[in-house]
């Protein structure tokens, strides 16, 4: 029996409820609900009491596959309002308003939606609709980001015509893009024990650490994070429960925990500490090796003169996962080369007592350093060479988890 199953009488039919709050896109949301009932989904309609002047509830009654809901007062007994968040496979929220967001991220649960999202323990999928000008407003920004710091999935929107007639961005993605991102999640795992990684527990490091000199400058490298992302993506979606730790605000996998980070010595405490309770440690960020010794508190300037930049190791984060190394656990590096790549990597590999080191070509064009796509020679401790031909960086990604996968057996015989 799933663990579905077990909760709802849905049989195998995934069970998503559809959040709909008071934006004019919740007419979008009505073709969103037919598109996720012809694939299968079982949905079940919760709007809020102001989205029903968009949108009627007997729209959501006849195209959903249960009646819509508004209240945690529409049934007697027993309350829905944790029955809906215990029974989901995932919650999706379109549109999300700028006021429903705000609700969410403080913690809120002043009507069956938001009640819903705080009693669930399932992946939870929100798409923002609004105005350019509310879009892009600080305190819509830091919701956001304090929603998807704790694993919320955001499919952002778009670029277009707005109600009003107005142009910008603040349209709400459209119900095929929305749909298919609800569909990737719902048959990947994300730590809901299905998949290659279930049951697994994965910390991926990602992006460039920047160093400071004084409070407005810092030293860094062309890290943009999105390898690292990626493969934190690809092990979520395989059954993972991932932690990445990270220095991008780059568009955060779903259901993957965040840790921000900034400099080498934040990245190394985020990662060491936790490195003890995950099965795989995967070090794509790149870290710097130098920074200065001393970062000046006020800011430097011209007249003072050229100032002299002493810099100072850091500590090689990878290295020392090495050494402390429990049984069983999976250790993954990144080395990004120029030139004589195999040798490199290679003596990387047994100097930091890794199991894979995933080697690059920077030089090459359309790899590595802030590209879409990468090419990559996978070297195993065991002698094993993979190569990855250029690809997405979510294929790599995959590339990669195929070869950690075999690693795992004997931790998991
Ligand atoms: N790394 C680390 N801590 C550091 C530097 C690097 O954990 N202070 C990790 C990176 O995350 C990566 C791997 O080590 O997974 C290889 O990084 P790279 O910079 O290529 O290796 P270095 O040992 O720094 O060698 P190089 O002299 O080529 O820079």
């Amino acid at each position: 029996m799933t663990p579905h199953e077990a909760r709802s009488p849905e049989g195998d039919r995934p069970f998503v409820v559809l959040g709909v709050s008071a934006g004019i896109a919740a007419y979008k949301a009505v073709e969103i609900c037919r598109r996720l009932v012809d694939a299968g989904v079982h949905v079940a309609p919760v709007l809020t009491e102001r989205a029903t002047r968009f949108v009627g509830r007997a729209t959501f009654d006849a195209l959903g596959s249960e009646p819509a809901q508004t209240s945690v007062w529409d049934e007697a007994s027993p309350i829905p309002h944790t029955r809906l968040g215990q029974r989901a496979d995932l919650v999706l929220v379109a549109p999300a308003t700028a006021d429903l967001l705000a609700r969410y991220a403080a913690g809120l649960a002043d009507d069956l939606l938001t009640t819903t999202l705080i009693a669930t323990a399932a992946p939870v999928v929100v798409c923002p609709a609004m105005h350019t000008e509310m879009w892009e407003h600080p305190s819509v920004r830091a919701n956001l980001a304090r929603l998807e710091a704790r694993g919320v999935a955001v499919v952002p929107p778009e670029e277009g015509r707005l109600a009003g007639g107005d142009t910008g961005a603040g349209r709400m993605a459209e119900p095929a893009t929305i749909v298919a991102a609800v569909l990737a999640m719902l048959e990947g795992g994300h730590g809901t024990g299905v998949g290659d990684l279930a049951g697994v527990r994965v910390l991926v490091s990602a992006g460039g650490t920047r160093e400071a000199i004084d409070p407005v400058r810092f030293i860094t490298n062309r890290s943009s994070g999105k390898q690292g992302h990626a493969v934190a993506e690809a092990a979520g979606r395989r059954g993972a429960e991932v932690v990445l730790v990270t220095t991008s605000s780059r568009s955060r996998p779903a259901g993957v925990q965040i840790v921000e980070v900034e400099t080498a010595a934040e990245m190394e405490e985020a990662v060491l500490a936790r490195a003890t309770e995950v099965d795989v440690v995967v070090m794509a960020a790149a870290v710097a090796d130098f920074r200065p010794k001393v970062a000046v508190d006020s800011k430097l300037h011209k007249a003072d003169g050229i100032p002299d930049l002493v810099l100072e190791a850091t500590n090689d984060i990878l290295a020392e996962l090495g050494r402390r190394r429990r049984n069983g656990q999976v250790l993954v590096g990144f080395a990004a080369e120029t030139e004589d790549l195999p040798e490199r990597a290679r003596a990387k590999l047994v100097a930091k007592g890794v199991d894979l080191m995933v080697a690059n070509d920077v030089s090459a064009p359309q790899v590595g350093f802030d590209h879409d796509t990468n090419a990559v020679t996978i070297f195993g401790a065991d002698g094993s060479i993979t190569d990855v031909p250029l690809a997405t960086k979510a294929e790599v990604a995959d590339a990669l988890v195929d070869c950690i996968v075999p690693l795992l057996a004997p931790r998991r015989a």
